[in-house]
């Protein structure tokens, strides 16, 4: 019966999982989404804890150490997540995500140590036959100790791999950690990869004859090293790819443990946060126009083929306060592009009230939602959800530009890159072929930024100096703020 229990408890947290992550898709139910993922979760969790007994029938015990672990990351982790800024969002997923990892290598270390112990000598093997003979036996005899060790081995290895990375990750995210290239980086981490995976192959077979805990603590080490160098050299803002593939890491390294303990629910979450995160890195290097390899290889900023970049310059006109707002007031269709600098601003909610007076003059508003914009997936419908803005007002990029050319003013609020011409006509631009929103076709183009400093790729921006463009210079909020206050005094 008890038995029964923990499976039934298993299958609704795996369904649970399952149900959330569908609902997470729309930004009205991802709330209830999260809430039932969490909650299946927790009885998957407490049912292991009460009901899981082990081969000789023990409970797990522990129980202070296990309800203090759950009491100290819960104060924290609530802590944290209340207190995080939007623009602090991609740090902190970083850094949970390296947690995730920590926690497959630890399953990893724990359960190699009882495997030695079982098996007290594992077998040498001494010619090439006996090596491949192991590998085929690994492949296809599921209760293989080769194969639980090989499990053991990939857990710890993609474990270590997402926790050092992540912790790279979050300390560049942070501020704290510049982008560094070591000479010959690419060699030294092609190298290190095939130290992996010669290091796993000596391990499962035995071809060695080294001492294979030696060898267990020094696969560590490389793996280790690998996640620190293969995400030291990238982008900053090129980051949130990067977490997005060592969260799919941390996914297919949980799963590696729900395999080793034949535990359902493990196995489910991970495969599904494997693929999740694959799936997102793959729509994310789509959005930029960039091969995954070229993320992780090339610098955002790099010239794509050696050509002399477009010159950008001249004059640029700005507008004032009062005449924006009369242009607004008597559009009849305004389109706002939300930017990085919007999250920066912490603008969203005066940018809904923007919105309300203007709808109130019965001009028609809607939102402009590129793709990439701002400094993780879906940053600008968080931030807008986040301020009530109707999720029907945000339209993609594919469904919103063919309409800029029946719109009477583009209000473009912090977005640079997302709106470049380069992106079209100048093919030397490290931006070409990143698809834009085309803000161009409309009437009026008011570009609200702080200075005429380019955005996150370091480019100009040819947009800023067309005759058809207006600056309207300042904090996003504070613009907005006096905006308002214009648009509601007319
Ligand atoms: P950016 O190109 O970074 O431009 C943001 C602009 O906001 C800056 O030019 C800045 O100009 C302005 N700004 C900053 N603080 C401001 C404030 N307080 N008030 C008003 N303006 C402010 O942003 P974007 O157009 O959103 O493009 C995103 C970029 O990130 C793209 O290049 C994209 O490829 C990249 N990226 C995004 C992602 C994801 S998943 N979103 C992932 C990787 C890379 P001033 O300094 O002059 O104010």
């Amino acid at each position: 019966m008890q038995n029964f229990i923990l499976l039934l408890s298993y299958l609704i947290g795996s369904i649970s999982f399952i149900v959330g992550l569908k609902m997470l898709s729309h930004p009205d139910t991802a709330r209830k989404g999260n809430l039932y993922a969490a909650v299946g979760m927790t009885i998957a969790i407490l049912a292991t804890i009460f009901l899981y007994k082990d081969d000789s029938g023990n409970y797990l015990g522990n129980y202070p150490w296990i309800f203090g672990g759950l009491i100290i990351g819960t104060v924290i982790g609530t802590m944290m997540a209340k207190r995080v800024q939007m623009t602090g969002m991609p740090q902190m997923v970083s850094l949970f995500n390296g947690m995730g990892g920590a926690c497959a290598a630890i399953i990893s270390i724990v359960e190699f140590k009882h495997l030695m112990h079982k098996q007290a000598n594992t077998e040498t093997t001494s010619t090439i036959t006996e090596a491949l003979n192991s590998i085929i036996k690994l492949v296809t005899t599921y209760s293989n100790p080769s194969l639980i060790l090989f499990t053991i081995l990939l857990g710890l290895v993609i474990g270590t791999v997402s926790f050092f990375g992540s912790m790279i990750a979050f300390g560049k995210l942070n501020g704290n950690l510049n982008d560094r290239t070591l000479p010959a980086q690419q060699v030294i981490n092609i190298g290190l990869l095939l130290i992996i995976v010669g290091l796993l192959a000596a391990m499962v077979t035995g071809f060695t004859g080294i001492d294979i805990t030696v060898l267990f603590w020094a696969l560590f080490g490389v793996s280790a090293l690998y996640g620190i160098l293969f995400v030291m050299p990238i982008g900053g803002a090129d980051m949130p790819v990067v977490i997005s593939l060592l969260n799919s890491f941390t996914g297919v390294a949980a799963a590696c443990g729900g395999f080793l303990y034949s535990n359902p629910v493990m196995l489910t979450g991970g495969i599904l946060v494997g693929s999740a995160g694959t799936i997102l890195t793959i729509l994310m290097c789509k959005a930029m126009n960039r091969s995954l390899t070229n993320v992780i290889v090339g610098a955002f900023g790099g010239n794509k083929n050696g050509a002399a970049q477009q010159e950008v310059g001249g004059a640029y006109k700005e507008i004032s306060m009062s005449d924006t707002a009369v242009l607004m007031a008597y559009s009849k269709r305004i389109v706002i592009v939300p930017g990085y600098g919007l999250a920066v601003a912490q603008a969203q909610h005066i940018c809904h009230e923007l919105e309300k007076v203007l709808e109130e003059k019965e001009v028609e508003v809607t939102y402009a939602i590129h793709p990439v914009a701002g400094r993780m997936p879906g940053h600008m419908n968080v931030l807008l959800a986040e301020a009530d803005v109707p999720y029907e007002k945000l339209k993609e990029m594919e469904e919103i530009n063919p309409e800029f050319a029946q719109t009477d003013v583009v209000l473009i609020l912090g977005a640079n890159d997302v709106v470049n011409p380069a992106a079209k006509n100048d093919p030397a631009s490290p931006i070409y072929g990143m698809p834009i929103l085309e803000v161009e076709d409309a009437k009026h183009v008011i570009v609200n930024k702080r200075s005429m400093k380019p955005g996150y790729a370091g480019i100009e921006n040819a947009l800023f100096f067309q005759p058809k463009t207006s600056m309207l210079f300042g904090d996003a909020k504070k613009v907005l703020q006096d905006l308002v206050a214009e648009l509601k005094a007319l």
